[in-house]
C-alpha cells in the first residue's frame, strides 16, 4: 500500500521501463480516486468515462469539460499516483495549436501530471509540440476507440501477422515523438511482446499481454459493474449484485417504515435544569 505524499511525475514512470509492472487503473470519483492511489502508480481519467459513467455507446461524445471535471475531482481526492487525463475526441486532431490549448486548459485547470491522446504515425508531430512545450503525453496505439466511426468495431488489432507493420510503426512514432508511455490496446500477445521490446517507454496494455510494462483496467468493469465488457477484462470484483442487493433491501425497508429505525434518528436534546 503506498502512502506517500510526493506525487510520481511522468519522467518517474518513464523510468521504470523493463522494471517493476506499471500499475495502472482509471478512476472518475474523489472516492475511488483515494483508493486506486494508495495501490496504483497511474490513474488515468480516460474518455471511457463517457460510457461507464454517462452511459454513452462510444467516447466520440465525450467534451473537454467533462474530463476537467473529472479529473479535477480525482486530483482532489488522490495522492502519490500520477493523474493523466484523456484528450477527448475533437480537442486535440486539428491542428499542434489546437492540442496545445486543449492540454494546458487540462494541466492548469485539474493540476494533473499529464495527458494522453490517441494515434500513432499521424499524431507524431503533435506529440513532439505538446512535450516541447511542457506538456508530458502517453501515446495510446492499436485499437483507438474514437475512432470507432472509421474502425467499425472494437476488435482486437493484430491477429494477423499482415497487419503488424503499421501498428508497430504507430508505437515506435510515438516513442520517437517524447511520449513518456504508450497504452496498447487489444493487440495480439506476439505483437504486444515486439512491442514492448522495441520501444524504449514503457508499453502499458489493455488487452495487451503480460508482456507489457504495465496493465490498465477501466475500474468499473473490474469491479463489475459494466453489463458488457470485452473478453480482456478479468472482473477482480462482483459489485453489480452487491449494489442491487443493498438498494433493493433499502427501498424494501421504507415501504416497510422498518427504516429509518431507532439508531438511524435524533433524539431530543434532555431539557437543561
Ligand atoms: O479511456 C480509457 O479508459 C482508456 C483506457 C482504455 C486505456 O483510454
Amino acid at each position: 500500500m503506498h502512502d506517500d505524499i510526493r506525487r510520481l511525475t511522468a519522467p518517474d514512470i518513464r523510468a521504470r521501463k523493463g522494471g517493476e509492472p506499471i500499475v495502472c487503473l482509471t478512476s472518475y470519483h474523489a472516492h475511488t480516486a483515494g483508493t486506486v492511489a494508495r495501490y496504483c502508480d497511474v490513474i488515468l481519467v480516460g474518455d471511457s468515462l463517457g460510457m461507464v459513467m454517462h452511459g454513452l455507446e462510444t467516447t466520440v461524445p465525450v467534451t473537454l469539460d467533462m474530463m476537467i471535471l473529472q479529473g479535477h475531482a480525482v486530483m482532489r481526492g488522490s495522492r502519490r499516483a500520477l493523474v493523466i487525463v484523456d484528450l477527448p475526441f475533437g480537442s486535440y486532431e486539428a491542428s499542434k495549436e489546437q492540442a496545445f490549448a486543449s492540454a494546458s486548459r487540462v494541466l492548469k485547470e485539474t493540476g494533473c501530471g499529464a495527458v494522453k491522446l490517441e494515434g500513432g504515425r499521424r499524431m507524431a508531430e503533435t506529440i513532439a509540440f505538446l512535450v516541447e512545450r511542457g506538456v508530458p503525453v502517453m501515446g495510446h496505439v492499436g485499437l483507438t476507440p474514437q475512432a470507432i466511426n472509421t474502425i467499425g468495431s472494437f476488435r482486437a488489432q493484430g491477429r494477423d501477422e499482415s497487419d503488424w507493420a503499421p501498428i508497430e510503426a504507430d508505437a515506435r512514432a510515438v516513442a520517437d515523438a517524447g511520449a513518456f508511455a504508450v497504452v496498447l490496446e487489444a493487440i495480439a500477445e506476439p505483437l504486444a511482446r515486439r512491442i514492448s521490446g522495441a520501444v524504449a517507454i514503457p508499453a502499458i496494455g489493455i488487452g495487451a499481454s503480460v508482456a507489457c510494462d504495465g496493465q490498465i483496467l477501466v475500474l468499473e468493469d473490474m469491479l463489475g459493474l459494466s453489463p458488457r465488457v470485452p473478453k480482456f477484462v478479468k472482473r477482480f470484483g462482483e459489485l453489480g449484485p452487491s449494489i442491487e442487493r443493498a438498494v433493493k433491501n433499502y427501498a424494501d425497508e421504507v415501504r416497510a417504515r422498518s427504516f429509518p429505525g431507532p439508531d438511524n434518528v435524533y433524539a431530543m436534546r434532555k431539557p437543561k435544569r
